[in-house]
């Protein structure tokens, strides 16, 4: 099975909408456009409309948002719903992010209603899932992600799973500079897909789409993503500027 490579800007709390619109105009110069990949770029809420303005229709980048609620539209202060995120236009949407489960408690259960939340609404989720140094360190490894596999994504379709995509974020190597080892990033990814190969059979686990993410720059890109098991990346700080995203990005050919 061949699967398209996807690889995606986490701009976290970075980039308003004028730093957006530099970035690409810069962006464009660096000519992905035909490479043969899914690129995808993730900004905070209020940075979206700025980003399609400035794609201007260019469908060769797709654009995801941070989060989203688990409610339809009403009186939930400060949440952003399913049906805005369609209004301007987004594809994808991160979820579960392990600074969303840190800073703000969010448990497997809680992501696994805004998964079905998106899906509903046709958005596709990132679904971050990843261990802690101690979880690693106590042998705890695929206890947590088994857990995250299975509880983040109960109640969906083999269907459903087989067209999202789950990013393995080591926890400890994010925005740490201490990236996965390719070995340690592509044994994580096979003990991954086996879980949904359990779950939800043995094809959606041949289409399911694993990033990878932590620490992840132009000179280690290319060996993480030429892992089996690997099919793309999920880039924080080595995103933000135009030159290296894009280096990530031609990394994956
Ligand atoms: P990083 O962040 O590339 O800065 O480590 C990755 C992420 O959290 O998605």
């Amino acid at each position: 099975m061949s699967r398209t490579p996807i690889i995606a800007a986490n701009w976290k709390m970075n980039m308003g909408p004028k730093e957006a619109k530099d970035f690409l105009a810069a962006f464009k110069n660096e000519n992905t456009c035909e490479i043969a990949v899914d690129k995808v770029i993730v900004p905070p809420f209020v940075t979206i409309p700025a980003v399609m303005e400035a794609l201007n229709g260019c469908k060769c980048i797709g654009v995801g948002a941070q989060d989203v609620s688990d409610r339809d539209n009403g009186a939930f202060t400060g949440e952003i719903s399913t049906t805005m995120l369609n209004e301007l236009g987004c594809t994808y949407v991160v979820l579960g992010h392990s600074e969303r489960r840190q800073y703000h408690g969010e448990t497997n259960a809680y992501i696994n209603k805004k998964i079905k939340k998106a899906l509903a609404a046709g958005l596709i989720p990132i679904y971050c899932i990843g261990e802690t140094l101690e979880q690693r360190q106590g042998g705890q490894l695929e206890a947590v992600l088994g857990s995250q596999v299975k509880e983040g994504l109960e109640g969906l379709t083999a269907e459903q799973v087989a067209g999202l995509v789950i990013a393995y974020e080591p926890v400890w190597a994010i925005g740490t500079g201490v990236t996965a080892s390719a070995e340690d990033a592509q044994s994580a990814h096979a003990f991954i897909r086996s879980v949904v190969a359990d779950t939800f059979g043995a094809e959606a686990a041949d289409k399911v789409r694993l990033q990878y993410g932590g620490s992840v720059k132009p000179a280690n890109a290319k060996e993480l993503m030429s892992q089996p098991d690997i099919d793309g990346a999920l880039v924080g700080g080595a995103a933000l500027k135009p030159d290296s995203f894009a280096a990530i990005i031609k990394a994956s050919l």
